[in-house]
């Protein structure tokens, strides 16, 4: 098994909420997870299940409540300051759901990617900054005369996201954080930015988290996958799993499969108090929506169950009870 390059352990982030901090929110629960060398890890699960949270924290926009998390086997709080976060961020680069938030509109996309290639390497002259900049174009399948003189809202949502992943192959990192990147681009090019990914893989060995919320897709793009439920990792496993899923919160999303707003709709159904920490029973944290549950669900939180091809947290596949 080869080495990771993130791991999460045990990590938990508890947000605190209003005046007095009182109400306190679960995001992310325990969370273990490791990202391999040259694979894309799949990260599913509803609205709401902590995914960009878990984005957040490998990023190091926020910093885990507890638990911790390693680049290499190094505690990533050790990358602190401007330069070490920059030494992070050269390795470690995000792509996020809406390319045009991440874009200044008021600067040429040229120019941007340029900063980007002045920033992390101050002594490469213009012309090799520039030819850089188309090499990396045309990996995601652009070419530098479609970006020449342009400002972000010239392009389209799928073209835009396509050039924020070229800014954040521009690092050259080791691995790509990317956020429901292609939850906002039109249906028709979601495949073709998903394969980008692939090739990346493929021809640089870059690894990936990629988070969705979509089953067919992260099947689609993923070797192995993660899912969340209210913070939590219920079932991972290789990304076969959702083809044929154990446990009953999987198999929901995986009879879903065809409604294609089921975004929307589960916003609509779980309020953010629901995983409020009061609210949480000493059982499993599904056992509510559970079509299977049975007595012990209430009472006692499941263990993970090593099926061989799958780690699954659900009462149902030990014998114990
Ligand atoms: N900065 C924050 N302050 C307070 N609560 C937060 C913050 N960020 C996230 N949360 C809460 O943490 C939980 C997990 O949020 P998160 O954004 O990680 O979910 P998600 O899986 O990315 O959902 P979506 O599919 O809607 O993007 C939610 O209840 C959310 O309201
Ligand atoms: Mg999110």
């Amino acid at each position: 098994m080869s080495e990771p390059i993130i791991r999460l352990e045990n990590v938990s982030k508890i947000f605190k909420l209003g005046l007095l901090g009182k109400t306190m929110i679960k995001a992310v629960d325990r969370v273990n997870m490791d990202i391999r060398e040259g694979e894309i890890l799949g990260i599913l699960g509803e609205s709401g299940s902590g995914k960009s949270t878990i984005a957040r924290l490998i990023l190091k926009i926020y910093e885990p409540t507890s638990g911790r998390i390693l680049y290499r086997g190094r505690d990533i709080k050790e990358y602190r300051g401007s330069k070490g976060l920059k030494e992070y961020y050269r390795k470690v680069q995000g792509v996020f759901q809406d390319p045009y938030a991440s874009f200044n509109p008021r600067r040429r996309v040229l120019d941007v990617l340029r900063d980007v290639m002045k920033n992390y390497y101050p002594i490469t002259s213009l012309q090799d900054i520039d030819r850089e900049i188309g090499l990396t174009i045309e990996k995601v399948g652009l070419s530098m005369s479609d970006v020449i003189g342009k400002y972000p809202h010239e392009f389209s949502g799928g073209q835009l996201q396509r050039l924020s992943i070229a800014r954040a192959l521009l690092v050259k990192p080791e691995v790509i954080i990317a956020d429901e990147p292609v939850s906002m681009v039109d249906a028709s090019t979601r495949i073709d930015i998903l394969n980008i990914f692939i090739d990346l893989k493929e021809s640089e060995g870059i690894s990936f988290a990629i988070i969705g919320h979509d089953l067919g897709l992260t099947r689609y793009v993923s070797d192995r996958v993660v899912v969340l439920y209210r913070g939590q990792i219920v079932e991972e496993g290789s990304a076969e799993i959702l083809s044929e899923p154990l446990h009953p919160y999987t198999q929901m999303l995986a009879k879903s499969i065809p409604r294609i707003d089921k975004k929307w709709e589960s916003k609509l159904e779980y309020s953010v108090g629901s995983i409020e920490l009061g609210a949480r029973g000493i059982g499993c944290i599904f056992v509510d929506r559970c079509p299977q549950a049975m007595d012990i669900c209430r009472r006692q939180e499941p263990p993970y169950i090593d099926t061989g091809k799958s780690r699954v947290k659900c009462w149902l596949y030990t014998e114990k009870h």
